[in-house]
């Protein structure tokens, strides 16, 4: 099977996709597949792929750049190519993950891993996924979203303020732009000192940002993995040191001092109920191929809060999605299998 690796792109999780490619190249069953990788730079230069093999050796490796105007057609061209049986796309975030490369796909009609169109815009957006949540009886953290014409007004509120019918009425608040990943964006908020500077952050990324009540307990995530009878693996949990929260520092940087326990240590009966949920809200959003769906534990009363669904989750030799299945039996080159499997269906 030829298998076209879609990574990089232009996102702010570039760095993250490219990790997450190079891990994916290393453990991919070479018997079974022959990988053509496809490197998008950050710049958003679709690159020979001559080069993109010697980034997945080298992240550090850099390019000319090409004339902009033909990357699209350059994509077309290497994606559809008639030599292609599947394509494993693995461009987290904005353009990657968000159906936008989904839809290009299914314009030259080419299998793919992971979700379709649908599933891949809805579930990027953190408030549509909420939604949807709520619809399928999974308790969310309350929220307001904000959209960029409201700004002006929101940031001159005092955090306490009662601008939404005192939905939130806490100092404990999360700022996020509500169609991003790995956290970049995102700001902790108690108080009002750093509010606005929150609020223009998370406007950076994105046309609408939600002001979210921080839910004080532990995160926990879980894999989903599957199409139409999909399998949940058990949960793991992240242990931030010193009361931080999983930045995107926290989850990527060196000097992290976040790990990663898996199996989780929760009562079995908050375990089941955390991968109830989860695949509740894959169903109801419609995901297919796999997606991590990440919870909080809140302290004070056990209740599992569903925070988001990560429908390209992270494939770095750090990350809980491949290592949730390594701890259920399935070794990392046996689930980029399944992936590829279940893109055939
Ligand atoms: N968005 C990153 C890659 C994750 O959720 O793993
Ligand atoms: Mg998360």
């Amino acid at each position: 099977t030829q298998v076209g690796l879609i990574f990089g792109g232009n996102s702010s999780e570039y760095e993250v996709s490219i990790t997450s490619a190079g891990n994916i190249y290393k453990a991919i069953d070479k018997e079974k597949f022959d990988v053509h990788p496809i490197w998008i730079t950050n710049d958003g230069y679709v690159t020979s792929e001559a080069d993109s093999f010697k980034v997945l050796e080298d992240p550090g490796y850099t390019v000319e750049k090409t004339d902009k105007a033909a990357n699209l057609a350059n994509l077309i061209e290497l994606t559809d190519r008639p030599e292609l049986d599947v394509l494993f796309p693995i461009v987290h975030g904005n353009l990657g993950e968000d159906g936008v490369l989904q839809g290009l796909f299914r314009l030259i009609d080419k299998p793919f891993v992971g979700v379709d169109v649908l599933a891949a815009a809805v579930t990027m957006d953190k408030e549509f996924t909420k939604i949807l949540a709520q619809r399928a009886g999974v308790p969310v953290a309350k929220w307001v979203s904000i959209k960029r014409y409201e700004y002006e007004d929101a940031k001159n509120q005092k955090l306490d303020y009662d601008w939404v019918s005192g939905q939130l009425g806490t100092s404990n608040l999360f700022v996020k732009p509500s169609n991003q990943g790995s956290s970049v964006g995102i700001t902790h908020v108690v108080d009002d000192s750093n509010y606005a500077e929150a609020l223009a952050e998370a406007f950076k990324y994105d046309d609408k940002v939600l002001v979210e009540e921080g839910i004080v307990g532990t995160e926990v995530e879980t894999a989903v993995l599957g199409n139409d009878h999909p399998v949940v693996s058990g949960v793991g949990r992240i242990i931030n040191a010193d009361n931080s929260w999983y930045s995107y520092e926290n989850k990527y940087s060196d000097e992290s001092t976040t790990t990663l326990q898996i199996p989780a240590q929760i009562p079995a009966e908050t375990a089941e109920k955390v991968r109830e949920n989860a695949l509740k809200i894959y169903q109801i959003t419609e995901c297919s191929g796999m997606a991590r769906v990440d919870s909080m534990l809140r302290e004070s009363d056990g209740a599992v809060i569903f925070n988001e669904l990560n429908a390209l989750p992270g494939f770095t030799n750090i990350s809980m999605y491949p290592k949730l299945f390594e701890e259920a039996g399935i070794s990392y080159p046996d689930l980029i299998t399944r992936l590829i499997k279940l893109a055939e269906e």
